[in-house]
Order: C-alpha cells, then sequence, then structure tokens
C-alpha cells in the first residue's frame, strides 16, 4: 500500500504572506525522508495554494511518484501534458469550496472524461479518476479508460460510530467493484491517524492520499516524523 503526501497545506501557509517559505518543494524531499511513495499537489485554477513554479520544479526533484491533481479543464490539462506527472488524479472543482467537495460526475460526462483520460494516456501518464463511492459511477470510470479509482472518503470521515461503519461497508463493496472492473483502488481526504485504519485493511487498497492530518502534525513533530507514523499505521 503506498502512501500519496498532500503538500497542499504547506503552499496554504506560503500564499497566505505571498513569500517563498515554507517550500512545498522542501515539503516533499522531507516527505520522501519520511517514507512517502508519493507526493501529492492539486494545481487549483484559481492557484490557491500550489503554483505552477511549485509543479515544475517538483518534476524535477520529486523521486517517487508524483501525483497531480486536477480539474477537468483546458488549461491544467494542457500543463498535465507538458509536465507528465506520474499519475493524474482527476478531481471536481469549484471556485468557492474550502477543499474538494464530492466526487466527479463521470457518468453524466462520459464523453468529457473520455477524452481526458485519452489525453493523458496519451502524454504518458496513469490516470486516477476521484469518485464518491457509487457504483454507477465506477461502471462510469471504466468506461472512459481509468486505471484507477480514487475514492471519497469525505462521508466516511466525517461520520461516527454505526453511520461511519455503513460508509466503511459502502467503501468496501464499491472497491471490490473498482477491483473487479480492472481498476487500482485508491482512497483519500479526511483520512487521520485515529481512522485510517479500517480503510488500510480494506482487500486490494492500493493507495491512500493524506495532506491536512499529516501537515498538521508536522507542525508539532516535523514532517519526516510525522509521515513514518502514517507510514507506521499503512504497514500494520
Ligand atoms: N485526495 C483528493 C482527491 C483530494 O482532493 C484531497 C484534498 O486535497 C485529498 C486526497 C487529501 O485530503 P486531506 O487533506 O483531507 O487528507
Amino acid at each position: 500500500m503506498e502512501l500519496g503526501v498532500n503538500i497542499d497545506h504547506v503552499a496554504t501557509v506560503r500564499q497566505a504572506r505571498m513569500t517563498n517559505e515554507p517550500d512545498p518543494v522542501t515539503a516533499a524531499a522531507l516527505a520522501q525522508l519520511g517514507g512517502a511513495d508519493g507526493i501529492t499537489v492539486h494545481l487549483r485554477e484559481d492557484r490557491r495554494h500550489i503554483q505552477d513554479r511549485d509543479l515544475l520544479i517538483l518534476r524535477q526533484t520529486v523521486t517517487c511518484k508524483l501525483n497531480m491533481e486536477l480539474a477537468c479543464n483546458e488549461d491544467v490539462l494542457g500543463i498535465a501534458c507538458k509536465v507528465v506527472p506520474d499519475q493524474a488524479t482527476v478531481v471536481p472543482e469549484r471556485r468557492q469550496e474550502i477543499t474538494t467537495e464530492g466526487g466527479l460526475d463521470v457518468a453524466g460526462n462520459i464523453q468529457k472524461f473520455s477524452d481526458a483520460v485519452k489525453r493523458l494516456h496519451d502524454a504518458g501518464i496513469v490516470v486516477s479518476l476521484f469518485l464518491d463511492p457509487v457504483a454507477e459511477q465506477i461502471d462510469a470510470a471504466q468506461q472512459c479508460g481509468a486505471d484507477a479509482v480514487e475514492i471519497h472518503t469525505g462521508r466516511y470521515a466525517n461520520a461516527s460510530g454505526e453511520a461511519q461503519l455503513k460508509e466503511l461497508e459502502t467503501i468496501r463493496t464499491i472497491g471490490k467493484q473498482i477491483v473487479d472492473c480492472g481498476m487500482k483502488l485508491h482512497a483519500g481526504h479526511g483520512l487521520t491517524y485515529t481512522n485510517v485504519l479500517p480503510i488500510v485493511h480494506i482487500p486490494n487498497m492500493r493507495e491512500l492520499n493524506i495532506g491536512h492530518s499529516i501537515i498538521s502534525r508536522a507542525i508539532y513533530v516535523g514532517l519526516v516524523q510525522a509521515v513514518k507514523d502514517m507510514k507506521a499505521l499503512l504497514e500494520k
């Protein structure tokens, strides 16, 4: 199981002052020292955290998997095809949102996502689609030729007790569907040191992308240690 460390929040702190620190490039190097299998960055249309310059330097310096999150729009698709990250995770984007809310509606936009997947494939990029755990969306992802699906774990993360167990069961069922469809199973969003283990134990889970919880802990213990702590949970 691979841990992708999302370093957007490092760039958020930098952009709060529009200065040059902390640098997500340094954060990526430290995350790798801590055992990250991947570095994940979201180049948003409004460039609120990660900048084009970050992506370009990360492409040259990251030695593990570079996973670029991007919306399905011309601007960032063009950049992805030029920079060629190892993996592109296509996500929905709304300007006013605090963070990514919900998965893509691939089922309602098959042609659009098939074209985007083909374009990224032609550039040599592995493509993952960020989806809610909904059977219809998984079938649509397969139709579009996606290599992987990242299940949106936000509802699981926000729930508790019985409701959380129900969300977990849904993710498990949809996870099996993803694997049966021949796609790789990824998950992310809202995962923390305290809620990640049941997700780790889902059969065939290949990659988790985690940002906020790791960067929050890093403020107290440093990024290398924070990544090590999360890796230890994934290896349990
Ligand atoms: N996966 C995707 C597709 C995301 O958009 C995000 C948030 O940027 C994450 C994972 C990480 O979420 P969190 O910061 O809550 O760990």
